[in-house]
C-alpha cells in the first residue's frame, strides 16, 4: 500500500516517463531562438538526466507501479507547430493529474471564472493532493464565502468534474474526453487497466467525493464525479501530447499544431494562476521559485509547463520525489526552460 493512502505521509511515488514540450512564440526575446537552440536544449538536458535514477514509480494505484521507470520522454513543441523530441515519446502514461487543469479549464470556458472560484477556490492549501484534512479545515475568503481550495487537489478536481453540465454520465464524459482532444491535437483513449486499477482502488477518493457533497461543493451524484474523475486520469498520453496540450495554454487557448481555438485567451491567464500556486501542489513554490514557469504534475510521471506567450513544456518520466512530482521530469524542464529563458518573472535579466 501506497503512503499516499495514508493521511499526513509523505512518500516518494515512482513512476518514469518525461514529456518535456515546448512551444516557442514569435515575442522578441525568442525569436532570436532558432529551432537548432530549441533542440540543443531538448538533447543536453535528455542526456544530462538519461541516466538518473531518483525517485519511485507510484504504487498506491497498483497499475502504475508496473509502467517502465525507465522511460524518459521530451517533447518541445514551438509556435509555429515544429515538435522537437528526445527518448520516448510515442509511449502512453496514464495523464493522472494533469487533467484536473483540462477539466477546470473547460468549466472556466463554460461557466466563467467567477464559477471555479466562488465553489471550489483559487489558493493554495499547502496539504498534500488527496488530504482529507485539507477539506476539513477549509477556511473560506473573507467576505466572499468561497473556500480557500483549488481544482488542482482531488477534492477541488472532482467536485470541479462534477461541474462539467450533460444530461448523462456519457454526456459530460464526451465534453471532458473532447477538451482534452482539442488541446492535445488527436483523439485521446481511456488505458482501460488503469482506469479499472484506480477504480478498484480509489476508496480515498470515493471518501473525499463523499465528504465535498456533505460540504456542499458537489451538488449531487458524487459516484459519477469520483467514476468520471478517475476516468479522465486515465486518459492515455505521450510526451508530445502533452507538448501540445501546454502549448495550447502558452498560446491564448490556441492549439499551436491544429489552430484551433480551445479556449478564450482571456480565461487562460486564471488557469495559469492555480497552476502557478498549486500545480506541484506543497511544491509549487520552490518550482515556481527556480522557473516561474505555472505547471501541472501527474503521478502517472508526466509534467507540463508553460512560458506565457512563449512556450509550453510537458516532460514525461515515471519516478516521483516524495510531493508526487516527476523527479526527472522537473529537473529536465528547469534546465530547457532555463535555457531558453523561459521564466517570464526574469522577462528583463535575458540577453537573448
Ligand atoms: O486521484 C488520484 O490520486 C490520481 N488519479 C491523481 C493524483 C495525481 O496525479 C497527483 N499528482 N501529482
Amino acid at each position: 500500500m501506497h503512503r499516499f493512502n495514508q493521511p499526513a505521509t509523505r512518500v516518494a511515488l515512482g513512476a518514469g516517463v518525461l514529456a518535456l514540450a515546448l512551444v516557442a512564440q514569435s515575442v522578441p526575446s525568442l525569436q532570436a531562438q532558432s529551432g537548432a537552440n530549441v533542440q540543443a536544449a531538448v538533447d543536453a538536458a535528455y542526456a544530462k538526466f538519461k541516466g538518473l535514477k531518483e525517485g519511485k514509480n507510484a504504487d498506491y494505484i497498483p497499475a502504475l507501479a508496473k509502467v517502465d521507470p525507465n522511460l524518459f520522454g521530451i517533447a518541445v513543441v514551438t509556435a509555429d507547430g515544429k515538435v522537437y523530441t528526445a527518448g520516448d515519446i510515442k509511449t502512453e502514461v496514464s495523464i493522472q493529474s494533469i487533467s484536473k487543469v483540462f477539466t477546470m479549464a473547460q468549466v472556466i470556458q463554460e461557466q466563467g471564472l467567477d464559477a471555479i472560484e466562488k465553489r471550489i477556490g483559487v489558493d493554495a492549501t499547502g496539504a498534500r493532493f488527496n488530504s482529507i484534512i485539507a477539506v476539513e479545515g477549509v477556511k473560506v475568503v473573507a467576505g466572499t464565502g468561497a473556500p480557500e481550495m483549488n481544482a488542482l487537489v482531488n477534492p477541488g478536481a472532482i467536485s470541479a468534474t462534477s461541474m462539467v453540465t450533460g444530461g448523462s454520465a456519457d454526456a459530460v464524459w464526451a465534453k471532458i474526453i473532447g477538451f482534452h482532444n482539442d488541446a492535445a491535437g488527436r483523439p485521446l483513449t481511456v488505458l482501460q487497466d488503469v482506469y479499472k486499477s484506480e477504480s478498484d482502488s480509489n476508496q480515498r477518493n470515493q471518501a473525499i467525493g463523499a465528504l465535498m457533497l456533505a460540504y456542499g461543493y458537489i451538488k449531487d451524484n458524487w459516484q459519477q464525479a469520483v467514476d468520471l474523475y478517475t476516468r479522465q486520469c486515465s486518459i492515455g498520453v505521450n510526451a508530445k501530447d502533452l507538448a501540445v496540450m501546454a502549448g495550447t495554454l502558452a498560446f491564448g487557448g490556441k492549439n499551436p499544431v491544429t489552430g484551433k481555438q480551445v479556449m478564450d485567451a482571456d480565461k487562460v491567464p486564471g488557469v495559469l494562476a492555480v497552476m502557478a500556486t498549486a500545480g506541484l501542489y506543497d511544491d509549487s513554490g520552490k518550482w515556481l521559485y527556480h522557473t516561474g514557469l505555472p505547471a501541472k504534475s501527474g503521478v502517472g510521471g508526466g509534467i507540463i509547463a508553460v512560458s506565457p506567450g512563449k512556450f509550453g513544456i510537458a516532460v514525461i518520466s515515471p519516478p516521483l520525489d516524495d510531493a508526487g512530482n516527476s523527479v526527472r521530469a522537473q529537473k529536465a524542464m528547469a534546465e530547457i526552460s532555463n535555457a531558453l529563458g523561459g521564466n517570464p518573472y526574469a522577462a528583463m535579466a535575458r540577453k537573448n
